[in-house]
């Protein structure tokens, strides 16, 4: 490996407003490296990012490529440079189709053209090598899934003739296997002599790929470490600034047995699909029920069922409401029942972009802020501020645009919104995507605390390390149906993944349906 970067930022300093998002910002990517980033939720990730694809220009400091100082002033400035990105959000377009989305430029220009039948088959290659259907290059986007339309940005990059490939957070809305996948084409190309800039706050992943890694806490760069020196616990220290020894001893929540306290909501003779066999599930009153299965296998029609916004094809969906069964019938219904929902889309379905972080954490609650009608602005504030403290939402600012949030703190303020209202039954789609280690475990803290006091929870998750250390009882999809249900000692690693791929290790908590 030669010692010249590929890319090299030199104290970089970048400022929005009066915000400080990155102060003496260094970072060198060498040639034929994967090379992580890594920091706490608001800590300049994106920043640098943004920076590096010629999105915005640093407020100070120098940008090298192959050692001679360049100017990123443009995405088609950086693209000339190799360097391709894909972003946090999935940025995909509706209005074209797939194959138009890839061959679009990556500033949102969309010419349209007859696309050439080159193209078609250089796209059809990349989507296969990630393991997925070419059919979502003809399909219109609005039907494919959070990790098919990552695909798609993902394919975006891959087609063009990159030097670096720039992936923040891209691999959370992916599936383990689409994931797996795209991890085996970046060590390819790793040996092909091009790098990666991979920003992730999944400890596991980190380990799998990366060369080496830097880590920025609140708009600085604390250093930079080599592979063997990038453990967990040490890359959590240096993001933190606590010491290596509290991250190796962190607690993990442990399930509780809550089957004394009845049922709080029941699936009966549901199936996920049309044509897929089906099951019953009871959720107990008070537990996490952690819900999984790979893309496409129907853990989002699941938890979907219990929040009505879309109903199985088959079967009922039923709530306990004061010891009576109530039929859950639509999304408003469920509201109604008690019931909250934080999906998983967060841009199209979750927040508001228009409005501020105040408005987005308070208008669940509007009810209760209200007198004969009038909001009381004075008691929103109040309950925003507090709310804002204990998800720990940076800036602490009621005022701040969403917009203007880092992505992990655009959704702590989504999962907030919802908890502030105390449902009965929440039910979350993969909650935390994007939120840092910290406020992750104490949000399960936090979870905890509020099924103690009787909340319900069905917590879909793509993490499968997540199911096992927040859950009490992980629910796994297959092929649209209920492969398995696992507790106590089958809740492992491999019992989960077994399951995801229709092996259920045991069937005896498989919970058949009631003739
Ligand atoms: N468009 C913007 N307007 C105002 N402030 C912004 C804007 N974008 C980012 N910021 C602020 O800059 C800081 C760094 O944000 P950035 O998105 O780089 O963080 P991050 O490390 O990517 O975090 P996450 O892990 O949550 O994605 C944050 O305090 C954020 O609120
Ligand atoms: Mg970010």
């Amino acid at each position: 490996m030669t010692s010249s970067p590929l890319i090299e930022l030199a104290g970089i300093t970048h400022r929005y407003g009066a915000t400080v998002a990155l102060d003496g910002c260094q970072l060198d990517i060498r040639p034929g490296e994967i090379h992580g980033l890594v920091g706490e939720n608001g800590s300049g990730k994106s920043t640098v990012v943004k920076l590096l694809s010629g999105i915005m220009a640093p407020t100070e400091g120098t940008v090298r490529v192959d050692g001679k100082d360049v100017d990123l002033r443009s995405p088609t400035a950086a693209q000339a440079h190799g360097v391709l990105t894909v972003f946090q959000e999935t940025l995909i377009s509706d209005d074209c189709s797939g194959l138009d989305n890839v061959f679009a430029g990556t500033d949102g220009l969309f010419r349209r053209r007859r696309r050439s039948k080159a193209e078609l088959e250089l796209a059809t290659e990349v989507v296969e090598r990630l393991g997925t259907s070419p059919s979502i290059l003809t399909a219109s986007p609005y039907q494919l899934s959070l990790a098919e339309r990552q695909v798609l940005t993902l394919t975006r990059a891959l087609v063009r003739p990159w030097r670096l490939l720039i992936l923040d957070e891209a691999t959370s809305a992916l599936d383990l296997a689409t994931r797996d996948r795209l991890f085996a084409l970046l060590q390819a190309e790793r040996s092909n002599g091009r790098s990666v800039l991979f920003v992730s706050h999944r400890m596991d992943e980190l380990e799998i790929l990366i060369d080496r890694a830097t880590v920025q806490r609140s708009g600085h760069t604390v250093g930079t470490v080599d592979r063997a020196e990038a453990t967990p616990s040490r890359l959590l220290s240096m993001m933190d600034g606590r010491s290596e020894s509290e991250h190796a001893g962190a607690a993990t929540v442990t399930a509780r047995r809550r089957d004394e306290q009845g049922t709080a909501a029941r699936l009966c003779g549901v199936a996920l699909s049309s044509d897929a066999r089906p099951f019953d599930l009871d959720v107990r009153r008070g537990e996490i029920l952690g819900v999984g299965g790979l893309d496409g296998h129907g853990a989002v029609a699941l938890v979907e069922a219990f929040a009505g916004v879309s109903l199985p094809p088959k079967g009922k969906v039923e709530i306990d409401r004061d010891g009576l069964w109530s039929r859950v019938r639509g999304y408003r219904n469920a509201v109604a029942s008690g019931i909250a929902y934080v999906p998983g889309k967060r841009q199209e379905e979750g927040l508001f972009r228009t409005l501020d972080v105040r408005d987005n954490l308070a208008m669940a609650t509007y009810g209760e802020h209200s007198r004969l009608g009038v909001l009381r602005p004075h008691a929103i504030q109040q309950a925003v501020r507090a709310q804002m403290q204990r998800l720990g939402v940076v800036p602490d600012d009621p005022d701040y645009p969403i917009t203007g949030l880092s992505g992990g703190n655009a959704q702590k303020v989504l999962v907030g919104r919802w908890l502030a209202a105390e449902p009965d039954l929440l039910v979350l789609n993969d909650p935390l995507r994007g939120v840092d280690i910290g406020t992750k475990r104490e949000f399960y803290a936090l979870m905890r605390e509020l099924t103690d006091a009787g909340m319900t929870v069905v917590m879909l998750s793509t993490e499968i390390e997540e199911l096992l250390t927040s859950c009490d009882r992980v629910a796994v999809c297959h092929d649209h149906g209920l492969e398995a249900v696992l507790e106590g000692d089958e809740m492992t690693y491999d019992g989960v993944l077994s399951a995801m791929f229709g092996q259920a290790p045991t069937l005896a908590t498989h919970e058949r349906t009631r003739a």
